[in-house]
């Protein structure tokens, strides 16, 4: 079943006193959710214990690590794993964003591993996809995503991929202010959607949540969220404001 979600990606903010207050203000304004209407918090890792804690009993909204190690387990300084996200109680983690590939020099082949292990483990995948502006400048936008799909998800079964979620962040569009244009959204989701239906089917596709990344925020989400094709956000800045989030959860909701 397709799901719309709001995921708010945290980054590297706020400390625990500051996350916990964040949780609670989101928890004491949410809108009624749904097995087909979710949310994700993606704290950094230090926090995800106590937002699991905070979100015990509240039904459909889930933690999610930013990221997670390519290995298993073993001398890999400074790394956590997938089963450490599942253990802290995470249920998604985001692999791919523009941020790790562009700073921590993720390549696909490297991101196709952290997706793989973090599937073994029984986590929910948020795989980030996006073009940077010299790309969307020369009109090579959908071929370039195309690429970033066929390579980091090809290799899954239909059966995998429906614990995949795809965000589609234009790199030009991240904390920018300058968000894509329904339409531009709209454009890109619904050619992600076709890539997914030539490999894995029609109903795969159908069944694929697809979220638009990119200075979302509460005024611009209704627009956004209203395309056929886009099934919710993954959003930075807008997500450590609990009223600006609220509002995008409840643009989620209603769309
Ligand atoms: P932004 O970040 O909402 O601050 O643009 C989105 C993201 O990077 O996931």
């Amino acid at each position: 079943m397709r799901k719309k979600i709001a995921a708010a990606n945290w980054k590297m903010n706020t400390l625990q006193s500051e996350g916990k207050t964040l949780v609670a203000n989101l928890l004491s304004t949410l809108p009624a959710l749904s097995e087909s209407r979710q949310v994700v918090i993606a704290p950094p890792f230090t926090q995800l214990v106590n937002v699991t804690a905070q979100l015990q009993g509240h039904a459909h909204i889930h933690a999610s690590a930013q990221n997670c190690a390519t290995e298993k387990s073993g001398a890999y300084t400074g790394e956590i794993s997938a089963a450490m996200v599942t253990d802290a109680g995470a249920a998604y983690v985001i692999i791919g964003h523009s941020e790790r590939r562009e700073y921590y020099k993720e390549d696909n082949a490297t991101l196709v591993k952290k997706s793989d292990i973090a599937l073994e483990n029984g986590l929910q995948v948020i795989f980030c996809c996006g073009e940077p502006l010299s790309v969307r400048d020369a009109e090579t936008q959908n071929q370039y995503v195309e690429t970033q799909i066929r390579e980091g998800l090809f290799h899954y079964s239909t059966e995998q991929l429906k614990n995949i979620v795809i965000a589609y962040e234009p790199i030009w569009a991240i904390g920018t202010g300058r968000t894509a244009s329904a339409q531009q959204a709209q454009d890109m989701h619904a050619h992600i959607r076709s890539v997914i239906a030539g490999k894995f089917g029609a109903e795969a596709a159908d069944d694929m949540s697809i979220l638009y990344g990119g200075s979302v925020k509460a005024s611009n989400a209704i627009e956004l969220f209203s395309c056929p094709d886009v099934d919710g956000g993954l959003v930075g800045g807008a997500s450590l404001v609990a009223e600006e989030f609220t509002g995008i959860i409840t643009a989620m909701v209603n769309s």
